[in-house]
């Protein structure tokens, strides 16, 4: 069988590279490793930019986001108990973020792709790819015990960090960059009222923490743990504790406590592989890069290369223009480094890493004192939160 694009992975970015490129006639494949169930339920980021609210109403995806989805105009910053505010509505020039969780996204994402005819593999195992190099590629997969074999245009590799697609790049072709910090987020999804009417990152001598929300009645709340921390090491009361700490006095007592029903840590890191495409191959989203979640730009980042990489597929497809493919990974790769010097940024005025006493633990203060202090410093960290342009 023989169709345009072969997608692996449906994550935010396969599912809205196959949407964009369905809307314009381009037929395409999605290869998925795990069920349906699995990736519906995974619980991930929750604030959108509105470039990847844009895509989405593009797409005509977008009913159950624009009444559920909510418009925040700013930010708090909390330092050492004291909240600052950052009006980035004000600071932007009326730019707006939205909260809507990752997981609301994918699951209207996969609803529209299966009503519009489209072909998603659940569970398809041994995904490898051939003749990337080549102008006839192909895809092998197993499906139910059968193998099967996709001949293709092109393939985009949507399938995360742990993916097959940048691992097929030839090792020579590929440089990397990495940045690994020394702790975590342990986040919890609790039946609750938000602590404020928008998001507070907090600074604390004892760590990073932050107040999110996924609606009126589900908050989303992280604090900064060490890397060799175990779930079991956090029990409920000991999160609620070391949140309230954390926020100081005045905002602990705005902590509404409710009911855990999702807790988990993640790891922090900043990667980039470069380039973002060899021969066939197109790498987006989360296979080409991981930013360090302080900021909320990894699913937003996967939206903007999707918007690059389905651009320069419809203009191939429409027109037989490849000069977007060709400049596919420069383009993207221009935003990314912004969003990872963003989210480095942020990691690193808001976090704790055991050196406060030093030169480096100084001037990361310094930086944020100075941040808050200075209109100049407060617009750019808000024209980077909305989002910069693509
Ligand atoms: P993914 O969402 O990872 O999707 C990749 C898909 O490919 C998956 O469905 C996977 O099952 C599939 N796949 C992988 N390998 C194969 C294979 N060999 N064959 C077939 N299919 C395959 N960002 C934020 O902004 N805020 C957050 O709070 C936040 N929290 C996060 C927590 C965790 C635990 C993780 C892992 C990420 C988090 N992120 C967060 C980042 C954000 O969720 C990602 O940037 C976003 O999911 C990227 O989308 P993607 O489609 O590129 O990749
Ligand atoms: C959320 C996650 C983030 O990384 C962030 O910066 C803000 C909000 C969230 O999950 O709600």
């Amino acid at each position: 069988m023989h169709v345009p694009v072969v997608i692996i992975g449906s994550g935010p970015s396969g599912l809205l590279l196959s949407h964009l490129l369905h809307i314009r006639g381009i037929a395409s494949v999605i290869l998925e490793r795990k069920n349906r169930q699995h990736v519906e339920g995974r619980i991930r980021a929750g604030v959108l930019e509105m470039g990847t609210v844009g895509l989405m109403r593009k797409i005509g995806v977008d009913q159950r986001m624009n009444a559920e989805g909510i418009l925040h105009g700013g930010i708090y910053i909390s330092v050492d108990g004291k909240r600052h505010h950052i009006n980035m509505k004000a600071l932007t020039g009326g730019q707006t973020v939205m909260i809507y969780g990752q997981t609301e996204l994918t699951k209207d994402l996969i609803a529209a792709r299966l009503a519009h005819g489209g072909d998603i593999v659940f569970e398809a195992e041994d995904v490898s790819l051939q003749g990337i190099e080549s102008d006839k590629p192909s895809v092998r997969y197993v499906k139910d015990g059968a193998e099967h074999q996709l001949s293709c245009d092109y393939i985009a590799a949507c399938d995360g960090y742990h993916g097959v697609g940048r691992r097929t790049m030839p090792e020579n072709r590929l440089k990397t960059f990495e940045r690994v910090y020394p702790f975590g987020w342990l986040g919890v999804l609790a039946k609750a009222k938000p602590v404020a009417d928008e998001l507070i990152y907090a600074s604390h001598a004892r760590g990073f923490a932050l107040c999110s929300m996924r609606s009126e009645t589900v908050v989303r709340h992280y604090v900064q743990v060490p890397s060799e921390d175990k779930i079991e090491d956090w029990s409920d009361d000991r999160f609620w504790n070391e949140l309230r700490t954390r926020l100081g006095p005045d905002d602990a007592s705005l902590v509404n406590e409710g009911e855990v029903f999702e807790k988990s840590i993640a790891p922090l890191r900043s990667f980039v592989a470069e380039p973002m495409s060899h021969g066939r191959l197109f790498l987006a989203g989360d296979a080409a890069h991981i930013v360090p979640p302080t900021g909320a730009k990894g699913l937003n980042l996967a939206a903007s290369d999707v918007h690059y990489l389905s651009e320069a597929l419809i203009a191939k497809f429409c027109e037989n223009d490849e000069r977007g493919l060709a400049q596919y990974s420069q383009k993207a790769i221009a935003r990314v480094w912004k969003a990872e010097r963003f989210s480095w940024w942020m990691t690193s005025m808001l976090h704790r890493f055991g050196d406060e006493d030093s030169f480096d633990g100084r001037v990361r203060r310094a930086e944020l004192d100075y941040v808050l202090s200075s209109d100049a410093g407060k617009t750019t960290l808000a024209e980077n939160y909305v989002g910069l342009p693509f």
